[in-house]
């Protein structure tokens, strides 16, 4: 069962080890600067969050140690990136990253990702990442999942026409989970044709952590992509025409 609509709750460590002296010193002060808060109004506008005014927006949610993020950041200054995780140390991590790599266009949402995606207007991001989010592989714990039908809602509203949604996992039973949830969303289509397409990672997905522990684990991780279909095709597609 899918974890009721609004309801957000984060399960799983905030905190590891205590933070080593220089990421507590870069914690206080370059942190700030790439921190997102929630304004009082909820309401987040994201082409202003950066210097220049940057249109095309990038969310990865549960980035963990940032390295998918700061290097898809790296390869595409002209995107404004925001990343959302509630483990400090990884935060820690990606801050470092951001000042090794000198980027201007990252943001960071050290919180539930659920609650950026809810203050975010409709029609304003144009790429989403969830890679390897937590299986939670009891039974009584599905309802964690971060894939559910509320946050597919959700992606729906604030996604513009045709923009990708990225997913990764090396749990068969979440991947099923994910592709009953995605291929049952009238707002997504599928994008794979072949099974390499969801076997192997595409060339401009950097890997993560959590993909090389899979690997070096012997489990086999699974990359899908779909994308936000046209508006007026969803409507369509609710009203029983079929375009694809
Ligand atoms: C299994 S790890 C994967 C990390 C990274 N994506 C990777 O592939 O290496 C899942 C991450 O999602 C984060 N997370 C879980 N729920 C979250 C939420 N609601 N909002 C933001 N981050 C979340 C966890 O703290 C954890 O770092």
């Amino acid at each position: 069962m899918d974890q009721a609509p609004g309801s957000h709750r984060v399960y799983g460590r905030r905190r590891g080890r205590p933070l080593r002296p220089n990421q507590r010193e870069r914690a206080a002060t370059l942190l700030p600067q790439l921190a997102l808060t929630l304004p009082r109004d909820g309401r987040i506008e994201p082409a202003v969050l950066f210097e220049k005014a940057i249109v095309p927006i990038w969310v990865e949610i549960g980035f963990g140690g940032g390295e998918h993020l700061a290097e898809q950041a790296a390869s595409h200054p002209e995107i404004g990136f925001i990343g959302c995780e509630v483990y400090e140390n990884g935060v820690a991590k990606l801050v470092r990253e951001v000042e090794r790599l000198g980027l201007g266009n990252v943001r960071i949402f050290a919180e539930d990702g659920r609650l950026l995606l809810d203050a975010l207007p409709v029609q304003s991001i144009d790429r989403v990442f969830v890679l390897f989010p937590d299986p939670w592989p009891k039974l009584r714990h599905h309802k964690r999942r971060i894939v559910s039908g509320a946050t597919l809602d959700r992606l729906a509203e604030i996604m513009r026409d045709g923009a990708e949604l990225r997913l990764a996992t090396d749990d068969r039973d979440y991947l099923r989970w994910m592709l009953e949830r995605v291929t049952g969303h009238p707002a997504f289509l599928w994008l794979a044709r072949r099974p390499v397409d969801w076997r192997e990672r595409p060339p401009d997905w950097p890997q993560t952590r959590y993909e090389a522990k899979a690997r070096a684990a012997g489990r086999a991780p699974f990359f899908l992509r779909l994308a936000r279909r046209p508006r007026t095709a969803t409507l369509l597609r609710q009203e029983g025409v079929s375009l694809y």
